[in-house]
């Protein structure tokens, strides 16, 4: 599967660096080209000379110049993969390329890639654990990159906890994996909704739910990485997605998710609703601030517009249309009752009753229901695996068309 490919592998100062050969040794058994990056701190833990014996290429360390005197071009290296692998990474690249960074070959490579990314980060556990390293790591993922995190066992400090760098067994893996569905929604125009919905009640207050967006964020980056063309319509949410295959409409209430999907679903070839649309919406909202009074305070509230059903009315012969279902009881039997009065292919149930599934948190489980009535039971995992796991069984269960 990977025979012919072309990936650089680049390489950053930690003591994990004494993997990499291996991974390299395994990508070179697939039949794949293999140029090796690295950062000058890397040669510490690894060297130039084993490694270019391995990939059988020199090995590029020196952005300016190289042995015979010429420019290293990341440019040209960037054009030239089909994909970069960055194994180990450390806190301190990691930070680097989610802020653009560029002050050696590794990060020049990375900025000119035109391909898809993995980034394999390891780090002693703390540093894994710090609030700099999540939010580079969330960047980084939002740009589209796949991150491959550490595994949890004995560090090179002594102590034990995640941060190992994964073994390249298991890199290769992801990397196959990746190849067997890349561009299966090459060129689809996908629409997704994410995050809820903020009804005014007042200029400074508003009727809301806990709903993050995660779940609907990771499903346009999972979409956009596999070549879609992903309008994400998203209610208020702080999260980012920064891959060019994604056009990013924001809005605020359920109104005006109504009236942007309406006018983007026409020309979807699939949708997937995984926003949490506020049911009801305030039928005055006061243009000046509400003053508190000791008497009890009625808000009056209207229905709002049902996004999703009216799509599934005006749903066309070759589009696939996927719900989300939040239940917190008699899940199946709710869920299977939208995927039906919502005229949907899939619904996609998430239960309030799973562990480690719900609002806000980094996992998620899920089951999907089709028409027919098939239930698939998803594992526990992460949203960017279960957004993959989504896609794949939209992929894998119904023709669309080319
Ligand atoms: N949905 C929608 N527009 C609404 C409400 C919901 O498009 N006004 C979509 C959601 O994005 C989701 C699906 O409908 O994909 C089901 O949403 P959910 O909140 O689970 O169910 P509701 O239809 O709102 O019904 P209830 O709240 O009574 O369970």
């Amino acid at each position: 599967m990977l025979k012919g490919k072309k990936i650089v592998v680049g390489i950053t100062g930690s003591i994990a660096a004494y993997k990499t050969p291996f991974l390299v040794r395994l990508l070179v058994k697939e039949g794949v080209d293999v140029r090796i990056i690295m950062t000058p701190c890397a040669k510490d833990f690894v060297t130039p000379l084993t490694l270019a014996t391995l990939s059988q290429h020199p090995v590029i360390v020196d952005p300016f110049k190289a042995d015979d005197g010429e420019w290293n071009n990341h440019v040209e290296l960037g054009q030239w993969a089909d994909a970069m692998i960055f194994a180990p990474v450390t806190a301190n690249t990691l930070g680097k390329m989610a802020h653009g960074i560029a002050d050696n070959f590794v990060g020049t490579a990375y900025l000119s890639a035109k391909c898809p990314v993995f980034i394999a980060p390891a780090m002693d556990l703390d540093m894994y654990a710090h609030p700099s390293t999540r939010n580079n790591i969330q960047t980084l993922r939002s740009f589209g990159n796949i991150i491959i995190e550490p595994q949890v066992g004995e560090l090179a400090s002594g102590l034990s906890g995640p941060g190992r760098l994964e073994e390249p067994e298991a890199i290769l893996q992801i990397i196959k994996e990746h190849f067997s569905h890349f561009l299966d929604l090459d060129k689809k125009k996908v629409l997704i909704t994410a995050g809820p919905t903020h009804e005014k009640i007042d200029p400074v207050r508003f009727i809301g739910n806990y709903s993050t967006g995660k779940m609907g964020f990771s499903l346009a980056i999972e979409a956009a990485r596999r070549g879609a063309s992903v309008t994400l319509v998203a209610g208020p949410s702080s999260l980012t997605a920064g891959h060019p295959g994604i056009n990013r409409i924001d809005v605020e209430s359920a109104q005006e998710m109504y009236e942007v999907c309406m006018r983007e679903a026409p020309s979807a070839e699939i949708v997937i609703m995984a926003a949490a649309v506020s049911d009801y919406t305030c039928f005055h909202k006061s243009p000046v601030k509400l003053k508190k009074s000791s008497a009890p305070l009625v808000l009056e509230l209207s229905a709002t517009k049902d996004i999703l059903s009216e799509i599934g009315k005006n749903k066309s012969r070759n589009q696939v249309i996927v719900g989300f279902a939040l239940e917190t009881d008699n899940e199946m039997e709710n869920a299977g009752k939208k995927l039906i009065s919502k005229n949907l292919d899939f619904i996609v149930l998430n239960s309030l009753n799973e562990k480690g599934a719900g609002f806000g948190l980094e996992t998620n489980k899920i089951s999907i229901i089709d028409h027919s009535g098939a239930v698939y039971h998803g594992e526990l995992q992460n949203k960017g695996t279960v957004a993959s796991e989504i896609i794949d069984f939209i992929v894998n269960n119904r023709t669309i068309q080319p």
